[in-house]
């Protein structure tokens, strides 16, 4: 475990520069992601990606298709440097930086996915409702939640 200074953690948009990390971060996180798809993100005008970065290194990653309501896709941080914010700080600040058209951001999370759950609560996106055995390999409900941004956002 790596104990990070959040102050020094920099909140940026993801370029090529961060692929190599990202990937290494996505494939102790998820089976079956590639560089390939993360690059494609890349050129997809509608997708917002950012990145926290560490002396360096990118040790989280998010991603939006950012439309007037956006929806966050994905978000990992790297499973050695969790619980000391990074999620967190990452997420907040992709939040204000995303286009200013945006108003809403909606997100689809496992019921079981608790850690994930109760940091949407803390910053403030509440549940829309539920969607029934939605997610397969294993079988889960998806959680749908929102946050209006500008809203009821706990940004301080
Ligand atoms: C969800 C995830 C991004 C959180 O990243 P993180 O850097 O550990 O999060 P933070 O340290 O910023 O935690 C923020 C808040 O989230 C909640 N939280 C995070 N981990 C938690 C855990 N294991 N148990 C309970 N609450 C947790 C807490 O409310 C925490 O605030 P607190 O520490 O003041 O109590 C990380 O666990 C992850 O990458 N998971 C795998 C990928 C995933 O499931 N993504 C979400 C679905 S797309």
């Amino acid at each position: 475990m790596e104990n990070i200074n959040l102050e020094n953690l920099k909140i940026e948009p993801f370029s090529i520069k961060h692929i190599e990390d990202v990937t290494s971060i996505h494939s102790k996180v998820l089976d079956g992601w590639s560089m390939k798809g993360l690059i494609g993100d890349l050129a997809n005008q509608s997708t917002e990606s950012y990145v926290a970065v560490y002396e360096g290194r990118a040790l989280g990653f998010c991603s939006f298709i950012a439309t007037e309501d956006a929806e966050l896709v994905f978000i990992c941080t790297h499973p050695l440097c969790r619980r000391q914010g990074i999620g967190e700080k990452l997420l907040r600040e992709a939040i204000i930086a995303l286009p200013k058209t945006v108003n809403s951001i909606v997100l689809e999370v496992r019921s079981q996915n608790e850690p994930a759950i109760k940091m949407y609560e803390k910053m403030g996106f509440v549940t829309l409702g539920k969607r029934k055995n939605f997610y397969s390999f294993p079988e889960d409900d998806a959680i749908v939640m929102e946050l209006i941004k500008g809203g009821v956002m706990n940004l301080n």
